[in-house]
């Protein structure tokens, strides 16, 4: 070969090898992200539906979901429909992304369901999850407290052992302050780490803290949610005007779950809540939200609160009030102390900061210096509580059977010493 010929050869092979570069690159471009922090929420009929949410990398054009009855073959996908999303830009930093949202509908009530999300052609694993039914029947749910701090580091395990106690669990409920700071992504990014596929199988219910809540602009007194917040969650938009996907309620097989903002729209929200619950034909009424009725920590007290949504709660008979904030464990007794009602009130806390006791007459059952987690149980006209602490050790546990308008409330009287900082 001449020497003229080889140096031809050469060129047309790097500018063949650079086609082929750039060939793949763009297809990569086109492809996408593999998608992450991938999160099943509840739509406001569960029985015939889920929100999907993920994020993908702002060059993603056509992100979508499939979903298919699992079969329990490797054939899942043959019959799968396709659903396109719906993109949300979020700025962060000098980043953006989008957080794709798609809405499973049409589907049979209690039944099991497989679907994957897409960013362009990077797909996800399969997930499975099942539609509730129409009808009572028994199921579990999670609650955790605020994670905020250490999400990552400390909060992964609690999140870790309430699966292994209860890899059931339909539902997994989250009263607030899911992060210490509002927009910061990477705290987000710990949060959704700890759940992993968890998040992805079950329905995740989240309400808002004040934590995730910022100032409008730097200096400013008037603050808003943070655009996380929606970007990341799809949610039922059947709350209160303005407060769209932080008030929201759902059926789920007999027990009707009302998430409320205690930020914004307090009055509102009380008018919301009267109405929404008279009426209610479901046996049970879980009702959660961040700010506690009965406060646990020092100098803390949430009176307009109280002052607002306590009566709803007593003249509906809502059963279950559960909420975070305070950054210590309680747990009232309907039949005694100032709590005393219909409504066993509960704060707990996931995440590694712990607060000092403040009037805790309220409480039945106390806690300090605690990670925890906890699995309720509904079976007909009973329904099982149970607090844990991170390393799976029973902490308080309490039993409702209903007989019409009469519960008979069953705490366990055999737990160990309340966990109580030493002064
Ligand atoms: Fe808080």
């Amino acid at each position: 070969m001449k020497p003229r010929t080889i140096a031809g050869g050469i060129a047309l092979l790097a500018a063949a090898s650079l086609l082929i570069i750039a060939v793949v690159w763009a297809g990569a471009q086109a492809a996408g992200s593999q998608p992450e922090r991938i999160v099943l929420c509840p739509t406001a009929d569960p029985t015939t539906g889920a929100y999907v949410t993920w994020r993908g990398g702002a060059d993603v054009t056509d992100a979508s979901a499939q979903i298919a009855l699992d079969n329990g073959t490797p054939a899942i996908g043959n019959d799968a429909r396709t659903i396109a999303a719906t993109p949300n830009v979020l700025q962060v930093g000098t980043s953006s992304y989008k957080h794709f949202s798609a809405a499973l509908t049409g589907l049979q009530p209690d039944t099991a369901y497989a679907y994957r999300v897409a960013n362009g052609t990077k797909w996800s694993e399969w997930f499975t999850f099942r539609t509730a039914s129409t009808r009572p029947k028994p199921f579990r749910f999670l609650y955790f407290g605020d994670e905020q701090n250490s999400i990552g580091t400390l909060c992964s395990r609690v999140v870790r052992q309430a699966f292994a106690m209860a890899p059931d669990a339909r539902l997994k409920l989250h009263a607030g302050d899911q992060t210490n700071a509002a927009s910061n992504d990477t705290e987000w990014g710990e949060w959704f780490m700890t759940a992993g596929f968890l998040n992805a199988s079950t329905l995740v219910v989240p309400a808002i803290g004040n934590h995730q809540y910022e100032r409008s602009v730097p200096g400013s007194d008037t603050r808003r949610l943070t655009s996380h917040w929606q970007a990341q969650f799809e949610l039922p938009r059947n709350g209160v005007a303005g407060v769209e996907e932080s008030s929201y309620y759902f059926d789920f097989q007999g027990v009707r779950f009302v998430v409320l903002n205690s930020m914004e729209k307090i009055v509102e929200q009380t008018v919301w809540l009267d109405t929404l619950l008279t009426g209610n034909p479901n046996r049970w009424t879980v009702v959660m939200f961040h700010h506690p009725i009965f406060s646990g920590a020092r100098n803390r007290d949430n009176a307009e609160i109280r002052k607002q949504w306590k009566p709803i709660f007593d003249s509906h008979r809502v059963d279950l009030v559960l909420c975070g904030h305070d950054h210590v464990y309680g747990r009232s007794n309907p039949e005694s102390g100032p709590a005393a009602g219909h409504t066993v009130y509960v704060v707990s806390v996931t995440g590694s900061k712990q607060y000092e006791a403040g009037d805790r007459k309220w409480a039945a059952r106390f806690g300090q210096d605690l990670q925890l987690f906890q699995v309720i149980s509904v079976d007909g006209d009973r329904l099982r509580f149970e607090a844990r602490t991170a390393d799976g050790s029973l902490y308080d546990r309490f039993e409702m059977v209903k007989r019409g308008r009469t519960v008979r409330f069953s705490p366990d009287t055999k737990l160990g010493p309340e966990r109580l900082r030493s002064k």
